[in-house]
């Protein structure tokens, strides 16, 4: 068994800890503009401006089966979808706005055919839910408020009741909590209370869980689904740490008790979640599969973002991405699911360009070949330990030797604890060749 302790939970968080990879998907009104998801914060769109994307928003090709099958063949085994985005937008039929999706051409509720979708293909179901909100008339404008710099911000924000606005929420978490089954993972974005506003604007403070009365929000939540995950973006301590747009060099501790936390790695292929039609970043086949590994290997999960197109489907670069985990996955997820980081005491002996995972009851281990060694592996400390080795993408058995380097060139010297694997020279036809390891 692993020997990692990690910091008790209040959900119940094995199925996500073995599934480790799991789809986002950011679509709203913002996937017309197409240039990032925070477009009304940055070009301060009027209302007025904005409500042209509500009057054309019509995704006729919205197939959600279609992102299922691609994240199921992908190796994803969970998936997080925007319910309502910071702009405010429903992608649902709540009875306490008109602001959803139903009052558009879609015409029909569009969380509900994603839910449906994705539990037809058995992955299971999440929910983004963003408790900023720059639509609703009772959420002070605050730094990050589309309308911050109106000369008259200040009246437009005076008596606006922040209390009002976390009722709302809690009748909207109730709305996806009750009308969609079980749902596994609700996930809240995002808490500043700590954003300094510039000075004159002291008004302008940033929010946090007193105001989205947060310990409320999640009770009601646990109440509805008990065991559901939660993230930690309601400024209250959950089940998930979220790193975003950055990989952890090193399993995240609690900052206060030094404890391995359960954590989540959210990436996106291109630097932008919601949909980005002039966006050029996007990731290299080696990256994104470099991504998955480095998270496992440190005891992570992966969260992997597609932006849908306006038109509701997914654009070529986005399924290329996914294809590319969906061809190394499919030969080398055993490397993946139920694995771990590797016990401390193999740790040290991982060789240079290399990553290792280890399965959780630790029977197996894992080696990611990130550059690939001319004819050995060498990798001190782990003579002795070992009974079966093969490539894991063609189950081929690696010759080894061990406690000796065996060369004529060399010499027979004695090397203890020295395992030298035999590779052939040419790079095995997969991105990050894995060797499994078979441990005594
Ligand atoms: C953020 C951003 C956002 C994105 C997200 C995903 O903090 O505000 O646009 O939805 O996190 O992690």
């Amino acid at each position: 068994m692993s020997s990692y302790q990690i910091r008790p939970t209040p959900g119940d968080i094995r199925w996500f800890r073995h599934d480790r990879f799991g789809m986002f998907i950011h679509m709203g009104l913002y996937s017309l503009p197409a240039r990032h998801e925070w477009i009304k914060n940055r070009e301060k769109t009027p209302e007025a401006k904005y409500d042209l994307y509500l009057k054309y928003f019509n995704p006729d090709l919205y197939d959600p089966q279609d992102w299922a099958r691609r994240a199921k063949a992908a190796g994803m085994k969970y998936a997080v979808f925007t319910t309502k985005h910071h702009e405010g937008f429903c992608m649902f039929d709540s009875q306490y706005t008109d602001y959803k999706c139903t009052n558009t051409p879609a015409g029909r509720d569009l969380v509900r055919e994603y839910v449906d979708a994705f539990r037809a293909q058995g992955l299971r179901v999440g929910f983004y839910y963003s408790v900023i909100d720059w639509h609703h008339p009772q959420f002070p404008i605050d730094m990050l408020h589309p309308r911050r710099d109106d000369p008259d911000a200040f009246q437009q924000s005076k008596g606006r009741d922040v209390r009002v606005y976390a009722q709302y929420m809690r009748d909207q978490v109730t709305e996806l909590l009750t009308h969609y089954g079980k749902i596994d993972i609700l996930w809240f974005d995002f808490s500043y209370p700590e954003r300094v506003p510039e000075p004159g604007k002291e008004w302008m403070k940033g929010k946090g869980k007193e105001d989205w009365e947060s310990e409320k929000l999640i009770q009601l939540a646990r109440k509805l689904q008990p065991g559901i995950i939660i993230d930690n973006r309601a400024d209250v301590e959950q089940d998930l740490w979220t790193p975003e747009q950055y990989q952890p060099i090193q399993w995240l501790r609690h900052p206060n008790t030094g404890e391995l936390v359960n954590w989540e790695a959210c990436q996106t292929f291109s630097g932008s979640w919601g949909y980005y039609r002039d966006e050029m970043t996007w990731k290299s086949p080696e990256m994104l599969i470099r991504m998955l590994v480095n998270t496992v290997a440190l005891g992570g999960n992966l969260l992997m973002n597609v932006g849908p197109t306006a038109r509701g489907y997914l654009d070529k670069r986005a399924c290329d991405a996914l294809g590319v985990y969906e061809n190394w996955m499919k030969y080398n997820s055993r490397s993946i699911y139920g694995c771990t980081m590797a016990e401390p005491e193999l740790l040290p002996t991982c060789p240079p360009d290399c990553r290792y995972t280890q399965s959780e009851d630790g029977k197996r281990l894992y080696i990611h070949l990130f550059a690939y060694p001319f004819a050995h592996l060498q990798i001190q400390g782990l003579a002795g330990k070992v009974e079966y080795a093969q490539f894991l993408h063609d189950g081929s058995e690696i010759l080894f030797t061990e406690g000796k380097v065996d060369h004529f060139s060399v010499g027979a010297s004695q090397a203890s604890g020295l395992f030298v694997l035999e590779l052939p020279p040419v790079k095995p036809d997969t991105l990050v060749p894995v060797i499994e390891l078979f441990l005594k």
